[in-house]
């Protein structure tokens, strides 16, 4: 398999003018089937955040469900603002199953990572955020998820390798304090997982 390319669905589940929501490397993607040939694009506007890939599909355009904005699958190009371009990502066939390119998606993870083991070992975020080209925000938004526990981390990097973290990964030895294990920590674990 090409380095970066990872398998999402097989090929029959995004039959010729359909669509469907994936997720890669935590990230949802929204796949399209243009006659015969799959494209892929983030499932996040870019112009407010809407779930694109929910909206309505046709020819080549997919329709934003939250303010109407269209895009060409294709390219992410917005027609109603030629300087908005949505994220697309390389896709291959192979052996039935569609392979969306990763590599971005997988850069972005391990630096996030890298940035959270920095702020919970206590490095100023004022240094990382210069050092790292990021902004204040960014810093702060992770060093809020290093607040909640170093045992977050590890369950971050649970679901790095699996994709999800589940009800059973919580009765894991290192999450055993925490009582009763409840929505607010599956929450703050959804959380960890868009940082990272
Ligand atoms: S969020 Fe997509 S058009 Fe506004």
């Amino acid at each position: 398999m090409e380095s970066g390319f990872v398998p999402v669905i097989e090929v029959m589940e995004v039959p010729p003018g359909r669509s469907k929501v994936v997720r890669v490397a935590g990230k949802a993607i929204a796949l399209f089937n243009v006659e015969g040939v799959i494209y892929a694009i983030e499932n996040r506007c870019p112009h407010e955040g809407g779930p694109v890939g929910d909206g309505e599909f046709t020819g080549t355009t997919i329709t934003c469900p939250s303010h109407q904005w269209q895009f060409d699958v294709r390219t992410g190009a917005c027609a109603h603002d030629p300087s908005v371009i949505a994220k697309t990502y390389d896709v291959r066939v192979a052996d039935g199953m569609v392979l969306v390119d990763a590599s971005r998606l997988l850069q972005a993870a391990r630096r996030h990572r890298t940035l959270l083991r920095r702020v919970a070992a206590g490095d100023p975020p004022e240094a990382i955020a210069r050092e790292c080209g990021l902004s204040h925000q960014e810093v702060e938004r992770t060093a809020e998820a290093a607040r909640i526990g170093e045992r977050l981390l590890y369950f971050g990097e649970l679901y790095l390798r699996k994709g999800r973290v589940g009800g059973g990964d919580l009765q894991a030895v290192p999450y055993r304090a925490m009582k009763p294990i409840d929505g607010e920590v599956l929450a703050a674990l959804d959380a960890l997982a868009r940082l990272l």
